[in-house]
């Protein structure tokens, strides 16, 4: 390849000269790059020096930096608006079980079968999580169903309860034994040291991952510093031993596969399948993984540079901090790199998007078919040893599924990353129905009826779940219980009006 090259250069030296000017130009804009973050940890320092609040070292209540970084704050604080959808995604609320019913089917047994919802802005993050079915009602100390490690990727304030009571006294929780402590959502001590507003890391698993691979977080640039923030929640994580400790599976390397052998070792699973009894793994959301993969995180890109633009503001510029589709604002994000229209970026954007919903679709169809199957085997006298085969398929369908669903942003990050990772989990499922229609013809049952999961109430009501007695009680705790935790929260001082 290089050969060949060199040989064109010898015959047409004006080629050679186009390697080098353009090679000139990237270098040129890179540096300009790192110029604009260097003058701007300038600005910052300026900015800093002259606050106007003393601000308490580590003060997890974002209100409290209002009048030091008014610009930051009042972005930070839209993310609690509501009012954009782009084809996929946005800042909206809405309700993906009753988009996609099949998903009740590939969670049976888990929690995430009764209740999952699109993500919304940073403002949620706490209402989101204490208002899902998914962490139950828990009225008295030690009641579960979820481990404190519920809380980790919600608040500043679980940093600063390990630091106050140290980490292990933390996991020793339930989650409901801390909803007077965890009350702040994502805010400006979960990024910010809050005495010099330089970026830092709070999250220990995030630490430990890093020196887990060998790694010193310490050393990270300031480049890598505005993806690295993202990463104390946007990754992949379990909860690990008896103590459910949120530990991130990276230490045979962070692709899929990478993460799935690390599991396997370790013979991990989140859950039982309800239907199919498939040792199952859950994805949470390996953003940050997946996006290292793509073309703008091999440029160089941080996550930053598409989720917090620059603004200018009376000549003053800052970093937006209302952190969400870069969709809603072309302007500020792909349109400061890339000469092209609005109307071609975006739909750029859906169009891969699209591609890689349509095997997403194949999939939910097949592998809700695959567990269904399964469990019918099971209900006609299928032994262990013969569903082997067909339990291992169906996790390593599911966990490539999960992986690459779970991952919002991922179509775009690393569009040809998680095409391939669809690809397998397509393959998978249906080989795992052709093993497990070699169970089902030893056992002379030749037809398996579909039941009718059209929409997720019926979905739900095939996997057993009494939805309406779980609503029922899940309202009258956030009538009741809810609101003592914040009442207790704001008499212990935690909990602050804005200013
Ligand atoms: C403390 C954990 C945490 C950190 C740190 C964090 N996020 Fe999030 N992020 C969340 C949670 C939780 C949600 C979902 C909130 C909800 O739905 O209630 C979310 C939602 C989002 C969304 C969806 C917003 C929408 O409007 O739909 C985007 C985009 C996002 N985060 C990007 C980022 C980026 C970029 C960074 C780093 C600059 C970052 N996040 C840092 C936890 C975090
Ligand atoms: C999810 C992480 C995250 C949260 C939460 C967050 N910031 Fe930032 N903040 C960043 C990143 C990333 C930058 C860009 C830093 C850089 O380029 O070096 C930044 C930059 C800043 C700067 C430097 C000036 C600028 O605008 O670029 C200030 C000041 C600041 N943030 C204040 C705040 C305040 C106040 C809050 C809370 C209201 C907050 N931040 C919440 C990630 C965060
Ligand atoms: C900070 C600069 C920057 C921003 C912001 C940015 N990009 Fe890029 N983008 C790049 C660079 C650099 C490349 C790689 C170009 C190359 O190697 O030819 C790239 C490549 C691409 C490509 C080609 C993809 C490929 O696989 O080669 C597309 C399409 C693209 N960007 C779309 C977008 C969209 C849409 C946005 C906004 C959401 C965006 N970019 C934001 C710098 C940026
Ligand atoms: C080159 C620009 C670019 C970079 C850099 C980038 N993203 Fe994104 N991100 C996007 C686009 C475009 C979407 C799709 C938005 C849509 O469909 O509305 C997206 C979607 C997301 C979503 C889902 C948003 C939602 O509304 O549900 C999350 C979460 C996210 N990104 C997190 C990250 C994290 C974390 C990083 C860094 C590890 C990162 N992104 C880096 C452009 C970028």
């Amino acid at each position: 390849m290089l050969k060949k090259l060199a040989e064109v250069i010898r015959k047409k030296p004006m080629i050679g000269w186009g390697i080098f000017l353009a090679s000139m130009v990237a270098v040129f804009l890179l540096g300009l790059l790192a110029a604009s973050i260097t003058e701007r940890r300038a600005e910052i320092a300026t900015i800093v020096a002259n606050r106007i609040d003393q601000i308490e070292p580590g003060d997890t209540r974002s209100e409290n930096y209002k009048n030091n970084f008014r610009r930051e704050y009042d972005t930070w604080k839209k993310t609690q608006e509501m009012d954009f959808r782009s084809k996929y995604n946005g800042n909206a609320e809405h309700d993906v079980l009753a988009e996609r019913p099949e998903m009740v089917i590939l969670w049976a047994g888990y929690a995430f079968s009764k209740d999952y919802k699109a993500p919304r802005g940073h403002m949620h993050a706490l209402e989101d999580n204490r208002n899902t079915l998914r962490t139950g009602t828990p009225e008295n100390p030690g009641d579960g169903p979820q481990p404190a490690a519920c809380w980790v990727c919600k608040s500043p304030d679980v940093p600063k309860y390990m630091h106050d009571h140290g980490i292990e006294e933390f996991y020793t929780h339930q989650w409901g034994d801390l909803g007077s402590e965890i009350v702040n959502p994502v805010g400006c001590a979960m990024c910010h040291n809050s005495e010099t507003m330089n970026l830092q890391i709070s999250q220990p698993s995030l630490i430990q991952a890093f020196s887990d691979m060998g790694k010193d977080i310490t050393k990270a640039t300031p480049q890598e510093m505005r993806s690295l923030v993202c990463a104390q929640c946007h990754v992949e994580y379990y909860f690990a031993g008896t103590q459910k400790v949120v530990t991130f599976p990276w230490k045979d390397g962070m692709t899929m596969e990478d993460m799935e052998k690390y599991y396997d070792e370790i013979e991990f699973t989140d859950w039982t399948h309800g239907l199919s009894k498939a040792p199952m793994l859950k994805a949470q959301h390996p953003d940050y993984e997946v996006f290292l993969l793509g073309t703008h995180a091999q440029r160089g890109l941080s996550c930053a540079d598409c989720h917090m633009p620059y603004k200018s503001e009376g000549g003053i510029k800052y970093s937006d901090h209302q952190i969400m589709s870069p969709l809603k604002n072309v302007a500020n994000t792909c349109q400061v790199c890339h000469r092209d229209s609005e109307e071609n970026l975006i739909k750029y954007v859906t169009d891969i998007q699209d591609k890689a919903n349509e095997i997403r679709n194949r999939i939910e169809t097949e592998l809700s078919k695959a567990h269904i199957m399964a469990k019918k085997a099971w209900d006609s006298g299928a032994t262990d040893a013969e569903m082997k085969n067909t339990l291992q398929l169906l996790r390593q369908a599911q966990w490539r599924w999960d992986f690459a669903v779970a991952t919002h942003g991922g179509s775009f990050h690393a569009p040809i990353e998680i095409q391939r990772i669809l690809a397998h989990s397509l393959d998978r499922s249906l080989q795992a129905q052709l093993e497990v229609q070699k169970v089902l013809f030893a056992h002379n049952i030749t037809d398996v009826p579909m039941p009718d999961i059209s929409s997720k109430d019926k979905a739900q009501e095939y996997i057993g779940l009494d939805m309406k007695k779980e609503v029922e009680k899940k309202e009258k705790w956030i009538e009741t219980v809810v609101p003592k935790w914040i009442e207790e929260a704001k008499q212990k001082g935690k909990l602050i009006a804005e200013k």
